[in-house]
């Protein structure tokens, strides 16, 4: 069945968990899809995992559109959200209108994603007015990493706390249908949970939250550069991976790839005429 982000605030009134993963292909969302998750992300994380970047900072809005469209096309049933990368809301409302509308038109994304808790409210409002679905995202958010000072956990202090409560309760009443919390600790996300009435979706935010999600690469074992604490690796495709691509190198050089039943018959009396 078709997910909506009705789906995602009925969910929170009937108690039930919210799954989600991100995606950045054709192949993978088609995967992802088929195994009943209620979102997919196409989350910047892309710009680390895909692109090998250090952080999320350089991805664009045209990197964004252009995994945003591929993953489309492999996803029928999880609600597509493609993500807003850095600087593509940040100088004006105008700006995040205008690029959550490309994400929509050009990526047929079916929402967007943004970063920021009372500093975005009024981009957000902005783009719901426009009839685009806005998820929030507060926390450990990546684009501020220079802010931060390093991927680390948030919210930890008393002030940093009330300031993530108020965060989420600014963003529910901007319109967000739903909020990304990220690196905060389990009981302080527990209580952001409560607070507001669309649900949070946690990523190293403890099992508090109405969802959970994680980068595909995390939790397949694909992406080695970097494992944050809150990872679990359910099935580790990075190994099994490795173990195929050095089995097919071998039997190349072996001359054991490709064999009779992966190559082409002709006529021997043709071969025998070529000349
Ligand atoms: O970019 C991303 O993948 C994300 C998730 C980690 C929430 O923002």
């Amino acid at each position: 069945m078709k997910k909506t982000v009705a789906a995602f605030r009925e969910a929170k009134l009937d108690k039930k968990k919210i799954a989600m993963l991100t995606a950045y292909d054709y192949s993978t969302a088609r995967l992802v899809d088929s195994c009943d998750i209620d979102g997919i992300l196409v989350g910047d994380s892309l710009g680390m995992v895909c692109l090998g970047y250090k952080d999320t900072l350089s991805v664009t809005m045209e990197d964004m559109i252009h995994h945003t469209r591929a993953a489309s096309r492999g996803t029928k049933n999880a609600l597509l959200v493609g993500d807003m990368p850095f600087m593509s809301y940040h100088a004006s409302v105008y700006d995040a209108v205008k690029n959550a509308g490309r994400m929509v038109q050009e990526g047929h994304a079916e929402a967007v994603k943004l970063e920021g808790g009372v500093s975005v409210t009024r981009q957000v409002r902005a783009i719901v007015k426009a009839q685009i679905p806005v998820m929030g995202h507060i926390g450990l958010t990546p684009q501020s990493v220079n802010i931060f000072g390093g991927f680390k956990v948030q919210g930890r202090q008393l002030e940093a706390a009330k300031k993530l409560i108020d965060d989420a309760k600014r963003l529910e009443e901007a319109g967000v249908f739903a909020i990304v919390l990220e690196c905060i600790p389990e009981a302080l996300s527990g209580k952001i949970t409560e607070a507001v009435s669309v649900p949070t979706i946690g990523i190293g935010a403890g099992s508090g939250c109405d969802g959970q999600i994680l980068v595909y690469h995390d939790m397949l074992g694909m992406f080695s550069d970097f494992r944050p604490k809150f990872v679990k690796i359910f099935a580790n495709a990075g190994e099994i991976i490795e173990q195929g691509i050095r089995k097919y190198a071998d039997e190349v050089r072996n001359g054991r790839f490709p064999g009779p039943e992966h190559s082409f018959l002709i006529d021997s009396e043709i071969i025998d005429n070529l000349y």
